[in-house]
């Protein structure tokens, strides 16, 4: 792939614009301030009547919220490609020492092996009596690093300048092997009986302002990288969460995989992602967002940590068009976060935050949580059963979990694990 001396330049300046946003002074850190405006209530319709049971949550209430985050938020995204198609390109029954069976799926997302496409990775785990359960998540820094499985094929594809991480000249190198691998647990995942899928999301589109001209949006749309964005065609955040549909309708086809029981997960924007991917398509059967602060879990409306003034400068290319005009004016939104845990209902959906990631704003993802519970009750289904944020690493919930880590802004071991016993009690297993 060629990197134009523009392209440089648009990267470079997307990552001084995030490091900036994430020093700013004028940031809010005192709760006494957050100053939140009233919250939009997910049981009254658009035409201002209540909601009052779980048909007409569905029926009514559901479909306007989602057209409602399309149409101010994320934007709308295509369906599923026609003559899309999928390869077993890589395939090792004795992966990582024989714990696992690892497969390498490419989607060629419209039919051409020459057209757009990704990658799949995916562990099942050995000696599996019936098909696995599983999670599915983009990662960050390509298949490869996800573990430092020598197995795995090297990603080709555009990434984040990172020396430190083996990526030369926005190119993996051998080095980027298993630079993730903290992040996922893979053999705590498999040792408990899930499958492992995970995409590389820059396969779907590189992340920064005119990466999409390099992925899927330029490529599924008519007029290619000349494409005029209409105000509420699909952001990167949209394109992420495609790709996740994409695979799996994948994993729908594979014999070793649930598919009913696969839950969507993602770490910080990748968070954003995943609730984005779980709130549009239903078959992922559990949803979990980890530290996905502004844009995911978080409350738009408080201000606290990051806002809708500093995400809509620093990555305008995540979110349609629409969304800009609600950057220092959140209340204006005709929705908030909550709205988009509620999508979930009456699904599994967890969030997670952590102690020291202020600027993902953990109240605020609790409060979404909280927020969601009236839809989750329309269904009979728990929510959090907590009044208030719980303490530190002190995981709570019924059909909506929660915790508050210690540390910092990452995905933990800790957090896996209570994403697989939140699984296990809602996939039934491990009884
Ligand atoms: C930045 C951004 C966050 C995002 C995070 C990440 O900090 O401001 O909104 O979640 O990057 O994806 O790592």
């Amino acid at each position: 792939m060629n990197f134009t001396p523009r392209f440089l330049i648009c990267v470079a300046l997307s990552l001084v614009v995030s490091s900036l946003a994430a020093d700013r002074k004028d940031v809010n850190y005192d709760e006494d301030k957050v100053n939140m405006a009233p919250l939009p209530d997910p049981l009254v319709l658009n035409n201002g009547k209540p909601v009052t049971s779980a048909s007409a949550w569905k029926n009514r209430r559901r479909p306007e919220i989602l057209e409602l985050f399309r149409t101010h938020v994320y934007g709308r995204s295509p369906g599923k490609p026609k003559g899309m198609k999928f390869a077993v390109t890589g395939l090792d029954h004795l992966a990582l020492d024989g714990r696992a069976t690892r497969k390498e799926v490419t989607v060629y997302f419209t039919g051409q092996k020459d057209g757009p496409q990704m990658t799949i990775l995916l562990y099942v785990p050995s000696g599996a009596k019936q098909p696995a359960p599983a999670f599915l998540g983009c990662n960050f820094g390509g298949n490869h690093a996800v573990s430092a499985d020598p197995g795995i094929t090297l990603s080709k594809q555009w990434m984040r300048p990172n020396k430190d991480k083996g990526v030369v000249n926005n190119q993996a190198t051998e080095a980027s092997r298993g630079t993730e691998a903290s992040r996922w647990a893979v053999e705590k995942i498999l040792a408990r009986g899930y499958a492992l899928a995970t995409i590389y999301y820059g396969d779907v589109e590189p992340d920064f302002a005119e990466g999409w001209k390099l992925g899927v949006r330029a490529a599924l749309g008519k007029d290619g990288a000349d494409t005029q964005w209409k105000p509420d065609d699909w952001g990167a955040i949209s394109a992420w969460a495609w790709g996740l549909s994409r695979a799996l309708d994948y994993l729908e086809r594979d014999r070793d995989i649930d598919a009913k029981h696969v839950a969507v997960i993602g770490h910080s924007r990748l968070g954003k992602t995943s609730l984005w991917a779980g709130a549009q398509d239903e078959r992922f059967a559990l949803v979990i967002s980890n530290d996905s602060g502004e844009g995911g879990a978080a409350l738009a409306r408080r201000n606290y940590g990051e806002t809708t003034a500093i995400i809509t400068t620093a990555f305008p290319h995540w979110f349609c068009d629409n969304f800009d005009q609600y950057a220092n004016n959140a209340p204006a939104l005709p929705v908030d976060q909550h709205e988009l845990i509620a999508l979930m209902a009456p699904r599994p959906v967890y969030v997670a935050s952590a102690e020291d990631d202020k600027w993902a704003d953990p109240r605020g993802e609790f409060l979404s949580a909280k927020n969601a519970e009236p839809v989750y009750a329309l269904f009979k289904k728990g929510g959090l059963g907590v009044s208030d944020q719980p303490p530190v690493n002190h995981p709570v919930g019924d059909f909506i979990g929660y915790h508050l880590r210690t540390g910092k802004h990452d995905v933990t071991d800790y957090d896996w694990e209570q994403y697989l016993n939140f699984a296990d009690r809602h996939f039934k297993r491990g009884k």
